[in-house]
C-alpha cells in the first residue's frame, strides 16, 4: 500500500543553527523506510550538495525543471535519498512551486525541505507545500527569539504542525548558566520539542564533503525521525537542564 506523503520543511530565524545538517541526518535515516526526496530551498546559500558529499554536482536545479528545461529525473542527484539543488540567485521564483514541483515527483513519500535562514522568501515557499514545519534552534538568547519569529510566521502562513529541535546542546553550558534551560526554549516559542541535538565537535572539523559528517547524529535523528511518525519514542531529558 502506498503511504501518504509528509513533506517536512526545516527552518529557523537565525542562521548557522544546523538546519542544513539536520536535514541531511534525517533524509539519511528516514530513506530507510521511505522513498525520499530532499530539497534544497536555500537559494542564496545552498549547502545540501556540500553535505551529502555531492558538491558541484547539479547540473539543474529544481527550477529548470518547473521551467521544463530539464526532465524531473534529469535533476535528481541520486544517494541513498534523491536530492534536488536550489536554483542560483536571481532567479525568478513564482512562490507556489515547490507545491507545483512536488507533483513530478509522486513517487517520494517523505520530503525534506531545506530553508535559508530568516523569515523571508524560502519560508513562504516551503510552507506552501510542507504539512510539519521543523524548527532548528540553539539553546542562546538570539536563536530563541528568532525561532520563536519563525514559528509565529509559519503558523501564519498555515502550516498545520511545528516542532522544536534544539541543536548543538551542550548541558555544561546550560549548568553553568549561559544557556537558556530547555522549558524556557518551549514556552517562548510556543512550540513542542521534537528533539535535543547534543553539540558534536567533531562536524565542525569536517571537510564537509563527506556524507560521513552526519554520522555523528545518526542515533538522535533516528529518534527525531521516529516521532515524526507518531512513535512513542521518549525524550532524552536526563543531562538537559531544565
Ligand atoms: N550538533 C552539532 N554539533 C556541532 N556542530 C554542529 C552541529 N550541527 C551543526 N553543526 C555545525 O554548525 C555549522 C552550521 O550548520 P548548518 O550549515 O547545518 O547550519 P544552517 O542552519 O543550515 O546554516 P545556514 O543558516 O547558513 O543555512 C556547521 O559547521 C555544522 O557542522
Ligand atoms: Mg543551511
Amino acid at each position: 500500500m502506498k503511504q501518504e506523503r509528509r513533506v517536512f520543511m526545516v527552518a529557523s530565524g537565525k542562521g548557522g543553527v544546523g538546519k542544513s545538517t539536520v536535514s541531511t541526518a534525517l533524509a539519511l535515516q528516514l530513506c530507510k523506510e521511505h522513498k525520499t526526496l530532499l530539497i534544497d530551498c536555500d537559494v542564496y546559500l545552498p549547502s545540501l550538495d556540500i553535505l551529502s558529499g555531492m558538491t558541484g554536482e547539479a547540473i539543474f536545479s529544481w527550477l529548470d525543471v518547473l521551467n521544463g528545461i530539464c526532465t524531473p529525473e534529469q535533476a535528481l542527484l541520486h544517494h541513498r535519498y534523491a536530492l534536488l539543488s536550489a536554483p542560483n540567485i536571481g532567479s525568478e521564483i513564482p512562490p507556489d512551486s515547490i507545491e507545483k514541483l512536488l507533483a513530478f515527483y509522486p513517487e517520494y513519500d517523505a520530503v525534506i525541505i531545506d530553508c535559508a535562514a530568516g523569515l523571508g522568501f524560502s519560508l513562504e515557499l516551503a510552507s506552501k507545500a510542507a504539512d510539519t514545519a521543523l524548527i532548528v534552534c540553539t539553546a542562546d538568547e538570539a536563536s530563541i527569539r528568532s525561532a520563536a519569529a519563525a514559528a509565529k510566521k509559519i503558523d501564519k502562513l498555515g502550516v498545520p504542525k511545528s516542532f522544536l529541535i534544539i541543536n548543538r546542546y551542550d548541558p555544561k553550558g546550560a549548568v553553568k548558566g549561559r544557556l537558556l534551560g530547555i522549558d524556557d526554549m518551549v514556552d517562548r516559542t510556543e512550540t513542542p520539542l521534537l528533539g535535543i541535538i547534543p553539540y558534536i565537535g567533531s562536524l565542525l572539523r569536517s571537510d564537509g564533503n563527506d556524507i560521513s559528517l552526519c554520522v555523528p547524529l545518526t542515533d538522535t535523528a533516528i529518534r527525531i525521525a521516529m516521532r515524526l511518525y507518531n512513535l512513542p519514542i521518549p525524550l532524552e531529558l536526563q543531562n538537559a537542564v531544565r
